[in-house]
């Protein structure tokens, strides 16, 4: 089985590409590496010993992916390419809109013209906007905070369309929560370029004695420490995911929404503590005020994933916070062997 993986040189897509090549499917990769560094590849084929088939471009043009529909004969597709930062895309909404909208649209087009009609979807978690209550089920209300959201929930709402006007087509959505951590080689990770937006990258770079301290957005919410709380999920548990929504899809009709998460929240004091403990360093920490738009609590009911897909997230706080630091160590170490 042939899988086109789009942004496959990203967080989540190297690893899916890692289990995709581990477990014996041949795979395909478009990146234009806009937050993604081509030294993946390499160690892509280091991990698992394969070499992906790659093009390097925009998954926007048609003509591109004409030609790797062409020249491979794909099965499926996981789409991951797109836009992520949400602090960007308010800034920037129309960029948002028109990347990743346009991509999905004019792949849909082009897997319909090769009669490709087995797509899995990367959404979010950001689509249950502020929950009333925990943890989220994928039949609650959804609603968003910002553009890049709105984008995650428009773009599911245009697969549904798709799927009503042919029910060939068969998608699954994966809204994930915190994805962290990396693969435990430590040589595919989390390197966002500039000041990181999220909490664990932010962690890593005051581990790293790259940022003197982190800030903590509020800790004045309703939880355990007044801190906010997130379902984070190994990156690799999140990978596994896309395998068994690859298999589900091959042998059904329709679209449903799968939530990839483990269940259990945490806040940020608690990835802090369990990061030093693990880590053996120190994370200095002020106390800042809350983020806007930042919900208190956030956490899965991942049942639904586990009954009709058969996945459920296996790896501990303790291992995310283990890998994820393995791997920054890791290039550190060879930037270090380079300068
Ligand atoms: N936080 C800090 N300091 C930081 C960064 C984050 O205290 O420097 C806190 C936040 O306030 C929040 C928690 O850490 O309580 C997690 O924040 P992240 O930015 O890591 O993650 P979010 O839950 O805000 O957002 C993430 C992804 C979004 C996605 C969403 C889905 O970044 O893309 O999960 O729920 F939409």
């Amino acid at each position: 089985m042939k899988i086109l993986v789009t942004g496959g040189c990203g967080f989540i897509g190297s690893h899916t590409v890692v289990e995709l090549l581990e477990a014996g499917y041949e795979v395909v990769v478009i990146d234009d590496f806009s937050n993604s560094r081509r030294s993946v590849l390499d160690a892509i084929q280091e991990i698992t010993g394969k070499v992906p088939f790659f093009y390097e471009g925009d998954v926007k043009k048609k003509e591109l992916l004409r030609k790797i529909f062409r020249e491979h004969s794909i099965d499926a597709v996981i789409h991951f390419a797109g836009y992520k930062a949400v602090g960007e895309s308010v800034q920037q909404p129309l960029k948002y809109y028109e990347n990743n909208l346009e991509s999905t649209v004019h792949l849909c087009e082009v897997m319909s013209e090769f009669s490709c009609k087995k797509l899995v979807f990367s959404s979010s978690a950001t689509v249950y906007g502020s929950p009333k209550s925990l943890p989220i089920r994928e039949d609650f209300p959804l609603s968003t905070t910002n553009p890049y959201g709105t984008t995650k929930l428009m773009i599911e709402n245009i697969l549904r369309d798709l799927v009503v006007s042919d029910s060939h087509w068969s998608i699954a959505l994966l809204r994930y929560f915190n994805p962290i951590g990396c693969h435990a080689s430590g040589l595919i990770g989390e390197d966002p370029k500039g000041i990181p937006n999220n909490l664990m990258p932010y962690i890593l770079k005051v581990a790293m004695g790259e940022l003197p301290h982190l800030n903590v957005f509020g800790n004045d919410y309703d939880t355990k420490d007044g801190t906010g709380v997130r379902d984070y999920i190994h990156v690799a548990d999140l990978a596994r995911g896309h395998l068994k929504a690859i298999e589900y899809v091959m042998n059904t009709e329709g679209i449903d929404a799968y939530n990839l998460g483990t269940g259990k929240g945490y806040s940020v004091l608690d990835l802090v503590k369990t990061f030093e403990k693990v880590n053996h360093v120190s994370i200095p920490y002020e106390i800042r005020a809350r983020r806007p738009g930042d919900i208190a609590i956030c956490y899965a009911d991942p049942s639904y994933a586990k009954e009709k897909l058969g996945w459920c997230a296996e790896k501990d706080l303790e291992t995310m916070c283990l890998d994820a630091y393995r791997y920054v160590a890791k290039q550190a170490h060879k930037e270090e062997k380079v300068e």
